[in-house]
C-alpha cells in the first residue's frame, strides 16, 4: 500500500548549503540514486562497463553528456500510459562529450588522439556516444532501475536515418549526396534541451552542432558569390574553422567525410558533397519514445539555431498550439512558433503520434521577440510577406523554408532584440506565463568596445558584476530569468509584457547593480540554464550551468514558488561611465523571492551542470541528469584517478573503475511525499 501523502508545505524543506564536495547533496529526509550511467549496456547482449576506456558497442549503450529528458509512462501491458508511476520511459539527449584537444579522453584507454587524423575506431566510439537514448526504467518497492534489455531501449546517434520535416523538406538548401531529394540526412547532434509535446512524443533541441563541422580555408572563393557563405558565417563557421574532434579526418567513408562542410564536388546544387550538411542540424526533432522502428523527424518550421528546450503554452480546444523556444548563443533570440492546426482535444491520444506532429509542427508561423523598453514587446512573423525580410540585403531570401533554415538572419532583418544566451524556457501551468533561463553574456558591456559586445538594455540590464563586493567583472555572468506574459489574444498574441523575475548573483554582492534580487546565502546561484515548471506541483526547477561562482558552490538545483509578471517593480541601473556621468538603464525586477518562495535544493559533484528533468505523474519521483562531472580534469593525468577533479559515480558505489562517468538520477522523499514538499 501507499503511505498517504502527508499534510504538505511546498518549499517545506530545509535548504541545501553550497558545497563543494563531489558528491550530489539533498534536502534531509530525501534520497538520491543513480539510475543510469554513460556506458551502462541497453541490450542483454552487450558486456557490462568496464569504463577503462576500452568498451565499445556505444550504440547499445548509454551515451555521454545526459542532459535534457522527459518521461513517457507505460502501463503493466506495455502500452502508453499518462498515470504510470512506477515503469516508464526516459527519453535522454545525449549531447555531447568531455574533450580537451579532438578525443573524447575518458572514452579511451590512453585519452585517444590529439592529432589529426583521428583513427577511425575512435571516430566511430565518439559519434555514437551522442545523440538521444530511450530507456525503460522501472520501481521495486522504493528502488528505481533501469531495464537492460527491455524491448523499448533504443540509441539514435548521428549516423541513425532521419527525415526532414516542414517547410525545408525536399528544398534545394537541404540537398546532399546522402539525400540528393532532401528528404533526409543522418542523425542528431549536440541534443540539449528537450520538450514534450501534448500528443505524448519527445523533442530534442540541436545546440552546438555547428562545431563540429570544419570548411577549408578556401571555401568562401569555391563557392563565389553563393549566399551560402553568409549563412555560414552568421552560424559560426567562417572558413578554415577547425571541427572540435576531426571526425572529418576517419577515413573515406561518407560517414567521416560528411562533417567536411566544405564545396568539394563540381555539382551546381550541393548532389556530390556535403557543402549543405551544417543545413540539416540545428532543428527541432520529434521522435515516438513508444515506437522504435519510426524514423525522428527534424521540424524544420520551428526554426535553424542553437536550440534548447521547446515548451509549449496551454493547448486548448479549438485553438492554435504554441512552441516556445531560445537560441543559446551570445546576442542571440527568443521564438515563438504558432501551429496552423487549432487544437483537438482528441489528438492527445491518437495512434499515429507522428503523423499528429506533421499536423502540428509542420505547418504555423514563426515568429521573434523583440522587447520594448516599457515593460511590452511584440512577436515579429518571420515570412516573405514581412517587407524587412523580403528586401534584406545582405542575405536574399528565397522562400519560406529559406527563413526556416536561416532564422538567425531572417531575425536579424526584423531587428529582433539580442539577448544574454537563451536557454531552456518553460510555461508557469498556473497562469501561462513564459519563462527563459538567460545563462549569461560575457558580451554585455555598460560601454561596449567592438562588436558584438552590446549595451545593457531592460530585458538585458546587467553589464558587469561586483563579485563579493570585491572586484568588478565585466559582462553579466550569472545572468538572469525573464517571463512573459502573453496580450489577451494568448497562445497567437503578437504583444507582450515582460519583467525580470530573478537576477542570479552571489549574496555577497552589492545589491544596488547585481543582487537585484537579494538573494540570501540559501538562494544564490549563477547560471541558470535548465528551467522546468512541475505541471504537478507547479514548482519552478533552476537548474544552473556555471563558471562564474564554481570556487564557491559546484552547480545546484533550486526550487521556486514565483509570483507574475509585473509583482515587482520598475528599477533603473545607473552604470558610472569612464568619463564621467551615468549610462542608466530602465528594468523592470519582479518581487524579490522570501525564504519560503526560493531554496536551493540540490548541489551536485565536481565539474558537472544539472540538467533535464521529468517526474513520474504523483509528482513523487524526480529525475534528473548529472552531466559531466569531472569535465575540469586535466586530460594529461588520465593515468591517475586521484587526480580527477571527480570520480563520481563509482564514489557512491555505482559501477565499475573511476573514471567520471554523466549520469540520470532519481530524487525520491523517504516518507513518500512530493519532490519539494
Ligand atoms: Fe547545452 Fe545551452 O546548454
Ligand atoms: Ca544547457
Ligand atoms: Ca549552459
Ligand atoms: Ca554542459
Amino acid at each position: 500500500p501507499v503511505p498517504p501523502v502527508p499534510a504538505e508545505i511546498l518549499l517545506g524543506f530545509t535548504a541545501v548549503s553550497k558545497s563543494l564536495a563531489d558528491a550530489v547533496i539533498v534536502p534531509a529526509g530525501y534520497t538520491a540514486s543513480v539510475v543510469y550511467a554513460l556506458g551502462d549496456p541497453l541490450s542483454a547482449s552487450t558486456a557490462a562497463y568496464k569504463n577503462d576506456g576500452t568498451d565499445v558497442d556505444f550504440e547499445t549503450r548509454a551515451g555521454d553528456h545526459h542532459d535534457g529528458m522527459e518521461l513517457f509512462g507505460l502501463s503493466a501491458t506495455g502500452t502508453p500510459s499518462v498515470s504510470a508511476t512506477d515503469r516508464v520511459l526516459l527519453a535522454i539527449n545525449h549531447e555531447a562529450t568531455t574533450d580537451q584537444t579532438l578525443s573524447s579522453f575518458f572514452l579511451h584507454a590512453n585519452g585517444g588522439t590529439k592529432t589529426l587524423p583521428r583513427p577511425a575506431a575512435e571516430v566511430d566510439k565518439e559519434t555514437a556516444i551522442h545523440g538521444v537514448a530511450v530507456v525503460e526504467v522501472r520501481k521495486s518497492g522504493t528502488t528505481w532501475t533501469y531495464v537492460k534489455d527491455s524491448a523499448f531501449n533504443r540509441r539514435i546517434t548521428p549516423l541513425t536515418e532521419v527525415e526532414i520535416s516542414g517547410p525545408a523538406r525536399g528544398n534545394a538548401l537541404l540537398v546532399t549526396k546522402f539525400s540528393t531529394a532532401a528528404t533526409r540526412t543522418r542523425g542528431t547532434l549536440n541534443n540539449c534541451g528537450a520538450g514534450k509535446t501534448p500528443w505524448g512524443t519527445f523533442l530534442t533541441g540541436e545546440e552546438n552542432w555547428n562545431g563540429y563541422f570544419t570548411r577549408s580555408a578556401t571555401d568562401d572563393s569555391a563557392r563565389g558569390s553563393d549566399k551560402s557563405v553568409v549563412s555560414l558565417k552568421r552560424y559560426g563557421r567562417n572558413q578554415g574553422a577547425a571541427s572540435r574532434h576531426g571526425w572529418e579526418t576517419g577515413g573515406a567513408d561518407d560517414k567521416y567525410a560528411r562533417w567536411n562542410n566544405s564545396k568539394l564536388g563540381a555539382s551546381t546544387d550541393g548532389s556530390d558533397d556535403y557543402r549543405n550538411e551544417m543545413n540539416s542540424m540545428g532543428f527541432v526533432v520529434e521522435m515516438d519514445p513508444y515506437e522504435k522502428t519510426r524514423l525522428a523527424k527534424k521540424r524544420s518550421a520551428l526554426g535553424r539555431y542553437a536550440h534548447e528546450s521547446a515548451a509549449f503554452g496551454p493547448a486548448t480546444a479549438g485553438q492554435p498550439l504554441v512552441v516556445y523556444m531560445g537560441d543559446d548563443s551570445r546576442n542571440e533570440y527568443i521564438y515563438k512558433f504558432v501551429s496552423s492546426a487549432a487544437w483537438s482535444a482528441a489528438d492527445a491520444t491518437a495512434a499515429d503520434r507522428l503523423a499528429t506532429g506533421d499536423k502540428y509542427l509542420d505547418s504555423g508561423k514563426l515568429f521573434v521577440a523583440k522587447y520594448a523598453a516599457d515593460g511590452t514587446g511584440q512577436w515579429i512573423e518571420l515570412a516573405m510577406s514581412n517587407a524587412a525580410i523580403a528586401a534584406y540585403a545582405p542575405y536574399k531570401f528565397a522562400d519560406l523554408a529559406d527563413i526556416c533554415v536561416n532564422a538567425r538572419l531572417a531575425a536579424d532583418a526584423v531587428g529582433a532584440t539580442k539577448m544574454d544566451r537563451p536557454e531552456w524556457c518553460s510555461v508557469n501551468p498556473a497562469n501561462g506565463e513564459v519563462y527563459f533561463a538567460l545563462t549569461n553574456n560575457s558580451n554585455r558591456r555598460a560601454e561596449p568596445g567592438a562588436s558584438p559586445q552590446l549595451a545593457p538594455d531592460g530585458p538585458n540590464p546587467r553589464a558587469y558584476t561586483d563579485l563579493k563586493g570585491t572586484s568588478i567583472q565585466a559582462g553579466n555572468p550569472n545572468g538572469h530569468i525573464i517571463r512573459m506574459k502573453e496580450g489577451a489574444a494568448g497562445n497567437t498574441a503578437t504583444t507582450f509584457t515582460w519583467d525580470v523575475y530573478l537576477f542570479g548573483a552571489e549574496a555577497a554582492a552589492g545589491t544596488a547593480l547585481v543582487n537585484l534580487s537579494k538573494l540570501t546565502n540559501d538562494q544564490d546561484f549563477s547560471s541558470p540554464d535548465g528551467l522546468v515548471f512541475s505541471p504537478y506541483t507547479g514548482i519552478c526547477w533552476v537548474q544552473t550551468d556555471d563558471g562564474a561562482y564554481t570556487d564557491v558552490t559546484n552547480c545546484m538545483m533550486l526550487a521556486a514558488l514565483p509570483g507574475k509578471v509585473g509583482d515587482g517593480a520598475k528599477t533603473t541601473l545607473s552604470y558610472p561611465k569612464a568619463a564621467g556621468g551615468t549610462l542608466d538603464v530602465d528594468t523592470f525586477v519582479g518581487k524579490a523571492p522570501t525564504a519560503n518562495t526560493l531554496k536551493r535544493f540540490l548541489v551536485g559533484p565536481v565539474g558537472c551542470e544539472i540538467t533535464g528533468l521529468c517526474e513520474t505523474p504523483d509528482g513523487k519521483s524526480m529525475f534528473i541528469n548529472i552531466q559531466h562531472p569531472g569535465e575540469n580534469t586535466d586530460q594529461a593525468n588520465l593515468a591517475d584517478p586521484a587526480k580527477y577533479t571527480s570520480q563520481w559515480p563509482s564514489n557512491t558505489g555505482y559501477g565499475a573503475g573511476k573514471r567520471p562517468r554523466s549520469a540520470t538520477i532519481v530524487i525520491t522523499k523517504n516518507d513518500g511525499g512530493r519532490i519539494g514538499s
